[in-house]
């Protein structure tokens, strides 16, 4: 590959984190400096850009964490840099350490803040998407989402032991503010009685239909996952409508919580991590910028942060008419 114009580049983390985003830096920090590009990380997400807390990184910096949960170089959701004021800061600490592009691993939110501040001041900037909820489009899998359906359905496992030996209705909340992929696939995978997601029209109807059906058929236990963006209401407001509808039912409520966003990466993870830094990388070498690096049927590819924000990955159909067979 020809010599980059892109010198020096600066990684961070932002948003939710997810298992994968360490993978994710090490590839960036490893393929930047196999091209002789040199690399900072920023700490705590743009909150480290505003506060100038830039650390120069190499080879041995990410060494032991391809297999480690969480974010090195932490993560948040920076207020301040939703302001000019703080943007301007964060501008004039990258003119400090003559930045040429930044690499920003994270989810919608951390495209949009990325979005502005090249329009505003234009610094090149490159997405990673590393977020557990699957909810970004121009890539068919999120760095961290296979590993957080995992240890859902694991802990649905567990609680499927406990739900048999008593007789009992579990509804159990999986993460998705806004996207139902998790609870989907794990309540797939977990062979859940019903799958209630904010992507679908459900109704207090349709859900007692389905005990109804599940008495008949003889089921003595069953498992309800509800993605946390749900729309027909929370997980407490609907377990207590169907202990008014079922008085007999010995109901319990699971949140699954941040338990899901934690945890030593899957093969996957690392390995769609690994390829999406590398990607960045070089992607800024041949001169993108304002786009995010996605797979998609196994190839790189690149999708500008206006499509990448704006639009959704769709629910596939088949899986949701899946969900309901396979539960008779
Ligand atoms: O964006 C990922 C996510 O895990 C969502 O599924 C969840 O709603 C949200 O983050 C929780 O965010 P926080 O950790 O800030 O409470």
């Amino acid at each position: 590959m020809k010599e980059s114009s892109v010198k020096k580049i600066a990684v961070l983390t932002s948003g939710g984190d997810s298992p994968g985003m360490n993978a994710a830096l090490r590839a960036v920090v490893r393929t930047a400096s196999y091209y002789n590009i040199e690399c900072f990380g920023v700490r705590e997400g743009y909150n480290g850009l505003i506060h100038d807390d830039f650390i120069k990184m190499g080879p041995r910096s990410v060494k032991n964490i391809i297999n480690e949960g969480g974010t090195i170089l932490k993560s948040a959701r920076s207020k301040e840099f939703m302001t000019k004021a703080g943007r301007k800061k964060a501008y004039e600490n990258c003119v400090k350490h003559e930045i040429d592009a930044l690499v920003c691993i994270g989810g919608d939110g951390t495209f949009t803040g990325a979005k502005i501040f090249n329009e505003e001041f234009g610094i090149k900037v490159i997405g990673v998407p590393g977020t557990i909820d699957n909810d970004i489009f121009g890539t068919d899998n999120t760095i961290g989402y296979d590993t957080a359906l995992n240890t859902a359905m694991e802990a649905i496992d567990k609680i499927r032991d406990t739900a048999t030996s008593h007789n009992r209705v579990f509804f159990v909340e999986v993460m998705g503010r806004d996207a139902g992929f998790i609870a989907l696939n794990s309540g797939i995978a977990a062979g859940a009685l019903d799958i209630l997601i904010p992507e679908k029209k459900d109704s207090l109807k349709d859900l007692f239909a389905t005990f109804d059906r599940a008495e008949k058929a003889g089921k003595s236990s069953s498992i309800v996952v509800v993605a946390e963006g749900e729309q027909l209401g929370n997980i407490y407001e609907l377990s207590k409508a169907t202990q008014e509808k079922f008085p007999d039912y010995d109901i319990r409520v699971a949140v699954l919580g941040h338990i899901q966003r934690g945890g030593s990466p899957s093969c996957a993870d690392r390995v769609l991590a690994s390829r999406l830094g590398y990607g960045a990388v070089i992607g800024l070498m041949k001169g993108k910028s304002n786009v995010m690096a996605g797979m998609q049927s196994n190839k790189l590819i690149f999708t500008p942060f206006e499509t990448a924000i704006v639009k959704h990955n769709e629910i596939n159909q088949d899986l949701l008419k899946i969900s309901e067979i396979l539960a008779i």
